[in-house]
């Protein structure tokens, strides 16, 4: 036996996958996928083959001459979900499983009308990554394994069917319609995704689509007017764009995350809307997992870092590029405290070993090990190695780096060997081990350097005063109050919400970074604002310290505990199992 990953069962000895065919029957009723996978294998294989599953109803395998083959579906295991072992007497090309879905399945989140912006149509859709492939489809789910993919979904005919891939063709066959769809590209099957509701587009570039429900699109279509101009910056830093186009769907406010990467289709939480373009920053996160993440994937999730760190860095160049090198460095004090604020839970929980940047996860849930760390401490260690060589060599380190891993998984040895070979010395100066297996942030991070910035932190605890209010961006609005210790006084929270009306805040960075503050404070008038924001957005990156907080306090923890009780149904499955410990 030769796992490939902690969290697979996928095994270097059988027979490899490397084309899926996929048909899937939406049905909203009973919540439930009737599909169809067939595996095509790198070559034909024989003996057994081991497969990922989650809560997956299995009804049959064949080989490719149709015979039916012997398997068990082993009992599932908390972290990687049931083993699905087939047995393949002699060689076969390919496999078909016929599964069904369970309405449990934990990287699809089912909404009712109620739950999406135009209240008539249900809409459903996928999160994948980092180990929920699974619980859609029967393979080996592993980024070592990638797969090209043809897919075909059955809708209801009033809806749309939208995959993170080529656009084949759409048939409408009585009260149904039929999508098919392309990935010739071979992708992580994290990267599998599908999105199907009452959804339209503009189109905003030439290669660049913007999908929302109606009532949002107008929207969404300004907010994300500047996509086709970082594209173009994201191609001088990093080479050619190899997926065609980069369209993005504007999901229900439910969706877990701020934005995800699904190759073609970046899928994007609707609290980016701020009305500013404030938050075009995620999107520009996404479009650079195009280069770091998805055409070099990290091989399992302990080496999540070599996606995050390097797509926060990419990030940062592209806001550095496109707003100026100030706002660069506001936009990386960001990360900074919230890497520090990481740190400090971590420690507090007594979990030290998740501060470093290479992980050890055997056992451990890649959901439950998610925090800023491999975010902003890679991207600190990415950027000390870039001061150590300097930006023109570190820029032709970047395009070898990806011309030699382009469509591969590696490994955080992978990364440190191939830098070694290419910046002999600079690992050693710059002390990696600290930075790779050390705890917290070694002393020699670089720190960002601006004026704005040591003005916000002149101010302190203090309010500002509304001339100084006034010029601030929301970038510096959030700095400010993401920098306020937690001992901020009651009488401190009223006067700048008497001031500045911060409960009102429709832009949510501000508002949940604002809400924090008055939830540490004390702050009473706040705490309804607080409560309503858990039943409308599912934004994990608001609800977990929103929660944390209230639970924190003896006062609002029953607030807490209602929220959760009241909306958990309504979250994602994966963001109802990360909060249900924090509220527990
Ligand atoms: N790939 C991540 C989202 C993700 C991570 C999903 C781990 C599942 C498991 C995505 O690229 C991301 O980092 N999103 C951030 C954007 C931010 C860093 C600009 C988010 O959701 O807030
Ligand atoms: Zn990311």
């Amino acid at each position: 036996m030769a796992r490939l990953d902690p969290h697979s069962y996928a095994d270097a000895s059988h027979p490899q996958t490397r084309t899926l065919r996929w048909k899937a029957r939406v049905d909203f009723e009973r919540r439930v996928l009737d599909a169809e996978a067939t595996l095509v294998f790198a070559a034909p294989g024989e003996g057994v083959i081991d497969l990922d599953t989650r809560a997956l109803a299995v009804q049959s395998v064949v080989d490719d001459a149709g015979r039916a083959l012997p398997f068990t579906l082993d009992a599932p295991d908390g972290v990687l979900g049931a083993r699905l072992s087939v047995t393949l007497p002699s060689p076969t090309g390919s496999i078909t499983v016929r599964y069904r879905t369970s309405p449990e399945a934990t990287a699809l989140q089912w909404l009712t009308p109620e739950q999406t912006a135009g209240k008539k149509a249900p809409f459903l859709f996928s999160q994948c990554q980092a180990i929920h492939a699974r619980s859609v489809v029967p393979l080996q789910d592993t980024p070592r394994v990638r797969i090209t993919f043809e897919a075909e979904l059955t809708v209801p005919a009033n809806l749309r069917a939208l995959m993170a891939a080529a656009f084949v063709k759409r048939a409408v066959e009585g009260d149904v319609a039929v999508e098919s769809y392309a990935m010739p590209q071979p992708v992580p099957p994290y990267l599998f995704a599908f999105a199907v509701g009452d959804v339209v587009f503009r189109d905003v570039g030439p290669r660049s689509r913007v999908w929302a429900e109606a009532a949002v699109v107008e929207a969404a279509a300004w907010e994300f007017a500047e996509i086709d101009a970082h594209l173009a910056v994201g191609e001088r830093l990093f080479g050619p764009y190899d997926w065609d186009r980069f369209d993005v769907l504007v999901m229900p406010p439910s969706f877990p995350y701020g934005g995800m990467e699904n190759p073609r289709l970046t899928f994007l939480t609707p609290t980016l809307l701020a009305g500013d373009r404030s938050q075009v920053r995620v999107v520009s996160h996404e479009l650079a997992h195009s280069w770091t993440g998805n055409l070099i994937t990290n091989a399992n999730a302990e080496h999540f870092w070599l996606n995050e760190g390097w797509t926060r860095y990419a990030e940062l160049r592209i806001v550095e590029a496109t707003e100026g090198v100030e706002a660069g460095a506001l936009h990386a004090a960001l990360g900074r405290r919230g890497l520090d604020r990481a740190i400090e839970r971590f420690v507090k929980e007594g979990r030290p070993e998740l501060t470093k940047l290479r992980t050890h996860l055997a056992g451990v849930d890649p959901d439950d090990a998610f925090s800023e760390v491999p975010y902003d401490k890679g991207c600190l260690f990415i950027l000390a190695l870039e001061a150590h060589v300097g930006r023109a060599r570190f820029e032709r380190f970047i395009r070898a780096y990806i011309e030699t891993f382009r469509f591969g998984a590696i490994t955080t040895e992978d990364f440190l060997a191939f830098t070694e070979r290419e910046l002999p010395g600079a690992l050693a100066a710059i002390d990696a081990p600290a930075w790779i297996d050390g705890h917290g942030v070694p002393a020699n991070a670089p720190a960002s350097k601006s004026a704005l910035l040591d003005a916000i932190g002149a101010l302190g605890a203090r309010v500002p005063d509304a001339d100084t209010a006034a010029r601030w961006s929301p970038t510096e609005w959030q700095l400010y109050l993401e920098a306020m210790p937690d001992t901020v006084t009651r009488e401190t929270a009223e006067a700048l919400d008497a001031r500045y009306h911060l409960t009102q805040k429709s832009a949510y960075e501000i508002l949940v970074a604002w809400l924090l503050v008055a939830v540490r404070a004390g702050y009473e008038p706040a705490l309804p604002r607080a409560e309503s924001l858990l039943g409308e957005v599912g934004r994990m990156k608001y609800l977990k310290p929103l929660y944390r907080a209230l639970m924190d306090r003896a006062d609002t923890a029953p607030i807490a505990r209602r929220a959760f009780a009241r909306h958990a149904a309504s979250y994602h499955p994966i963001a109802r199992m990360v909060i249900a410990p924090i509220v527990g």
